[in-house]
């Protein structure tokens, strides 16, 4: 599996371009810890993808308030179930011995939200708002 940044992930938003290619650059060490099967590197790289995605999604969600953004209230469960996600995740790669298809598995899950939001939600916030 490769992650990478491609032209379909744009949102037409600068500010949040900009920080969904880190966003994805992160998501990208996730993936290739995951496939080096290196224990230490994927709990370092999920360390950096929670960070990040706090941070971003609290970017993100300034735009929408200031923005008077509609879909505002729903972006931001999203945006908390994706958290949860995360924390689940963690705390599984922490405390259970998982095997490496249920690691591959949460990855899977993990990304495919990453890809789907981008595509969808965050695309919705640059239709309805001007920077
Ligand atoms: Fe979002």
């Amino acid at each position: 599996m490769k992650v990478q940044w491609s032209s379909d992930l744009e949102t037409g938003v600068g500010i949040i371009d900009d920080q969904h290619r880190k966003l994805v650059d992160r998501i990208s060490d996730f993936v290739d810890a995951v496939a080096e099967n290196n224990n230490e590197d994927i709990e370092e790289t999920v360390n950096y993808l929670i960070g990040y995605t706090i941070q971003h999604f609290g970017a993100e969600e300034l735009i929408m308030i200031r923005h008077g953004y509609v879909d505002f209230k729903n972006h931001r469960d999203e945006h908390t179930r994706f958290i949860k996600m995360v924390y689940d995740a963690k705390k599984s790669l922490i405390s259970d011995n998982l095997s490496i298809q249920q690691i591959e598995n949460l990855r899977d899950e993990l990304v495919d939200w990453a890809i789907n939001h981008i595509k969808v939600m965050d695309k919705d916030i640059a239709k309805h708002i001007k920077i």
